[in-house]
């Protein structure tokens, strides 16, 4: 096979999205439209991905990276404009060019290949699918021997062609130099005063190559996003497939409509999640979990046998093993659990790690806390790790217990195995196996109260 270069066509200006973010940044299922469109290309073996791009693409190439070319399209002249910025990067080596439009985020790397092994002679191939409501999209014209005949948009069609069913998917694959050729005959003489890249497909046919039609079944993997409500119906694409492809490696998903699980995101065998469990980009979660209802996990690692009980908000965060968490915890940036340790109710973690089998059960705040095996935290007890200024940490040994209600005025320590009253405020370093208490004392006045209210007997 020749050699494949891919172009994005990433320059357009998303007026429709009304934004001051460009079009192919908004996100869908955890990471900017675009970027899936990148994906798909690396999965199509291509030799070189290139994406053209607005003269301020500092934001693009920031989200994308380096491992892409980039292209300057300006002004935004039409697809055809920016497929012949495209080309302008491609080396003479490349002889056959895929050219994808950058707001189509679902599409599968898998369709690329398809339309690859599919080209057989054809200088020019195009994906189309038969949609129930085409608006918005080019229309496809055909002969009476079902060959192209042309694509018209929808602001140039006639009454008779905007009914027709078939649509141009944003899909191309081309030979480099034919598309060439093609691109420089195009002219802007339509509605929109554009150069189309669907007019070299009728260009390509008239200079007497063949240009090929590959029919997709599929019409929710080549869908535009051209305004928001399109954004959020190619995210729900996204999420379904998501979902999908969880239960297929053996995740039991209870209410699946209801489960949001972005792109890049693992989840082990034999784990059940509940209605309304939002699993965000970079989380790994592994086998055998119970993830119950509206849990939110992003970008943090759990382990096997990890239950997170109801509402419980996990960020930047690793749970080992068969630790538990919620209902209600939360984990901020920097939260290690580590194996067999229990999170209870209402408990907030940061930048602290919660030693094996160590428990902090109840309405609790852990900041910058270096927790060791064994230990019991009582509810209540806070972590003062912040004086105004600077933040200090907390050390509490294995096997310490910590009392009820103890505020901790870091930096402090507590030693393994030491005892702290219920209702401290720990101020100075408790040494091992020792207690610390630090409250007013209790005074008990036998009679008080009937003193007081003279009824005496
Ligand atoms: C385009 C197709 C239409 C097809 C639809 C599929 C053309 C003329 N029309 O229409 O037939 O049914 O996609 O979704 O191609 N872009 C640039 N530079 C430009 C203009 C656009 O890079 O000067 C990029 C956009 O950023 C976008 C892509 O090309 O990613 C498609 O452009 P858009 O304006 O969305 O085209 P549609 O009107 O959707
Ligand atoms: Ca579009």
């Amino acid at each position: 096979m020749p050699t494949v270069a891919v172009v994005i066509l990433a320059a357009g200006d998303g007026s429709r999205m009304k934004s001051a973010l460009s079009k192919v940044l908004h996100f869908a299922a955890g990471k900017p439209i675009v970027a899936h469109v990148v994906d798909a290309a690396r999965g199509a073996d291509a030799a070189k991905v290139v994406l053209v791009v607005p003269p301020a693409y500092e934001s693009i190439r920031a989200a994308i990276g380096e491992d892409v070319a980039y292209e300057v399209q300006d002004p935004p002249r039409g697809t055809g404009d920016a497929a012949r910025c495209g080309l302008r990067a491609l080396g003479e080596d490349v002889g056959l060019v895929l050219i994808v439009n950058g707001d189509g985020p679902c599409i599968q790397a898998e369709t690329l290949r398809a339309m690859l092994a599919a080209r057989g002679d054809a200088d020019g191939v195009f994906l189309t699918v038969q949609r129930d409501d085409p608006t918005g999209y080019g229309r496809v014209v055909r002969d009476s021997d079902g060959s192209l005949q042309k694509i018209v948009e929808e602001s140039d069609c006639d009454d008779e062609q905007r009914q027709l069913r078939e649509v141009n998917a944003g899909v191309y694959l081309f030979d480099a130099k034919v598309l060439a050729t093609a691109l420089a005959a195009l002219s802007p003489d339509n509605a929109q005063g554009e150069l189309y890249l669907t007019d070299a497909l009728e260009v390509i046919r008239q200079q007497g190559s063949r240009v090929a039609l590959y029919q997709h079944d599929d019409i929710d993997e080549v869908q535009g996003v051209n305004t928001r409500a399109e954004l959020a119906r190619a995210e729900e694409t996204l999420r379904q497939r998501n979902v999908t492809a969880l239960m297929s490696a053996g995740v039991t998903i209870r209410n699946p409509d209801t489960v949001f699980v972005d792109t890049d995101v693992s989840v082990g065998p034999d784990t059940t999640i509940y209605p309304g469990v939002t699993l965000e980009a970079g989380a790994e979660i592994g086998g055998g979990c119970t993830l119950y209802p509206n849990v939110r996990i992003a970008r943090s690692k759990l382990g096997d046998g990890v239950v997170v009980l109801d509402g419980s908000v996990i960020e930047d965060a690793m749970v080992d093993d068969n630790a538990s968490l919620g209902p209600y915890a939360r984990l901020r940036p920097g939260a290690h659990v580590c194996v067999g340790a229990k999170v209870g109710n209402f408990v907030e973690m940061k930048k602290t790690t919660l030693g094996p089998g160590s428990k902090a059960g109840h309405l609790t705040y852990l900041g910058d806390a270096d927790i060791g095996a064994g230990a019991n935290i009582g509810a209540g007890t806070i972590t003062c790790n912040y004086d105004g200024k600077n933040k200090h940490r907390t050390e509490i040994g294995d096997d310490a217990f910590i009392g009820s209600n103890t505020a901790l005025v870091a930096p402090v320590r507590v030693g393994s195995g030491a005892y702290i009253g219920a209702g401290s405020t720990i101020t100075k370093d408790v040494p091992d196996k020792s207690l610390g208490v630090a409250r007013g004392r209790q005074i008990v006045k036998e009679g008080w109260a009937a003193r007081k209210t003279g009824d005496e007997d």
